[in-house]
Order: C-alpha cells, then sequence, then structure tokens
C-alpha cells in the first residue's frame, strides 16, 4: 500500500484531493472510515470532489449519479462504475491500494 495523506488532512465527514503515482484520488472520511476513489466521474469526467456524500454513496456534482464508495457500482445508471481504491488507516497515515 502507498501513503495518501494524513488522516489529519482528511477530517471527520470531509474530503481532500491529493495525487498518488500520479493518480488523483478523493479521500473521504465516514466517521473515521476511509473511502478512496478516482477524482473524475466515469460519466462524462466531472470532477467528483465536489459530490455529495450520502448513505455510503458519491453523487457527482453534474448530474448526480450517484455512486457507492465500497465498489464503484452506479445506483442510477449501471453501465458506469467509479474507480475505487482500498484505503485504510496505519496511525496518522492513509494508505491506499493502487492496483
Ligand atoms: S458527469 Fe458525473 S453524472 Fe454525469
Amino acid at each position: 500500500m502507498i501513503f495518501a495523506a494524513k488522516l489529519s488532512e482528511v477530517p471527520n465527514f470531509g474530503k481532500n484531493v491529493v495525487t498518488v503515482n500520479g493518480l488523483e484520488l478523493v479521500l473521504i472520511n465516514i466517521k473515521g472510515e476511509i473511502f478512496a476513489c478516482e477524482n473524475e466521474c466515469p460519466h462524462q469526467g466531472s470532477p467528483m470532489q465536489a459530490g455529495i456524500v450520502k448513505d455510503g454513496h458519491l453523487s457527482c456534482p453534474r448530474h448526480g449519479y450517484r455512486f457507492n464508495l465500497k465498489t464503484g457500482s452506479c445506483l442510477d445508471n449501471p453501465d458506469f462504475t467509479l474507480k475505487v481504491f482500498t484505503a485504510k488507516v496505519e496511525g496518522d497515515d492513509i494508505m491506499v491500494e493502487i492496483g
């Protein structure tokens, strides 16, 4: 796994955008659980960092497609899947698995 950010840089119920291995990721903290996904909507490429997190989903700011933060699957259109990455917290470090 690769270091992505300090836990203190991603506040509870907050987000942060980081670049890991040249890949722009959105890190999301939900009650101490960290989720990581690409910062580009698979529909028409909108940045996901301005999306709204609700009920374990991140909704795209452009057309509102909701993506499951664990699987990347889209509730609103199954043709699109958001790339998600395994993330874990080690001490104060957020580590991500980049495939
Ligand atoms: S660009 Fe994200 S839903 Fe259309």
